[in-house]
């Protein structure tokens, strides 16, 4: 049951995109999808399974991440109030503290890649084209990395070191842009509403591949008028 309504609900989110994707072909605007509907290759416009995979990547990879980070960070907060305080006397510490929220929250659990040798990592052997899941969310928390990981330390000398965006080629090609808008957010929120708080418990989706909070409720005083 759950699976046919995840299929069906995958099913309308790829055909609103192809919809709109084709359109744009049609009908260009200076916007991002207008480029990937006319983006060629070898003077052929891109085929619908590459268009499914760009609409995927735009509506997940670009805007699930950042929006659970954030509400992730609103735990972070709420749970290590000392660090909170730390961050609202000095805004300095905010690229610190943008890493060390992404490190701990880690909102894409995993990538799996296959060995395209024999290699050996920690002890472990693993052979040519055997497959390998790339937990990102456990080596977060590695403690030989990082030390007494599940603190949140917005000062960790270390926490640019995180691989929550992945590693190698195929890393997160919109880090930049993902670490910019959190900032600006927490910047907003804080200054805005410095009370905001996690006000009771969430609702995280069954999901082993990402960790999404579905619901979370939060409380603040409102700005004065
Ligand atoms: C906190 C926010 C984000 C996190 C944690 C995150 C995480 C990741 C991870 C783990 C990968 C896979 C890396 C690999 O396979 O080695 C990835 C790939 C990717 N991300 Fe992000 N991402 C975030 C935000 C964004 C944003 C804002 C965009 C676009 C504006 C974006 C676009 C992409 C794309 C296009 C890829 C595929 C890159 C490739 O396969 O070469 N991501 N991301």
């Amino acid at each position: 049951m759950f699976l046919d309504a995840f299929t069906a609900a995958v099913q309308e989110m790829f055909e609103y995109g192809r919809t709109i994707l084709h359109k744009r072909r049609l009908d260009p605007q200076p916007d991002l999808l207008s480029a990937i509907a006319r983006a060629q290759v070898d003077g052929e416009f891109l085929a619908d399974e590459y268009l499914d995979g760009s609409w995927l990547l735009i509506v997940f990879a670009g805007n699930d991440t950042t929006r659970n980070t954030i509400s992730g960070a609103m735990e972070l907060l709420t749970t290590f109030p000392d660090q909170k305080a730390k961050l609202l006397a000095n805004p300095g510490l905010m690229p610190g503290a943008v890493n060390e929220i992404i490190r701990m929250v880690s909102p894409v659990l995993y990538m799996r890649r296959t060995a395209t040798k024999d290699v050996e990592v920690a002890g472990q052997r693993i052979a040519e084209g055997e497959k390998v899941i790339m937990y990102y969310c456990s080596a977060n928390r590695d403690e030989a990395m990082f030390p007494d990981p599940d603190r949140f330390d917005i000062e960790r000398p270390n926490a640019d070191k995180h691989i929550a965006f992945g590693y190698g080629p195929h890393t997160c090609i919109g880090k930049q842009v993902a670490k910019l808008q959190l900032e600006a957010v927490y910047r907003q929120l804080l200054a805005r509403f410095p009370d905001i708080r996690q006000a009771g418990p969430k609702d995280v989706a069954p999901n082993n591949f990402v960790y999404a909070i579905r619901s979370m409720p939060v409380e603040f005083t409102p700005e004065a008028k």
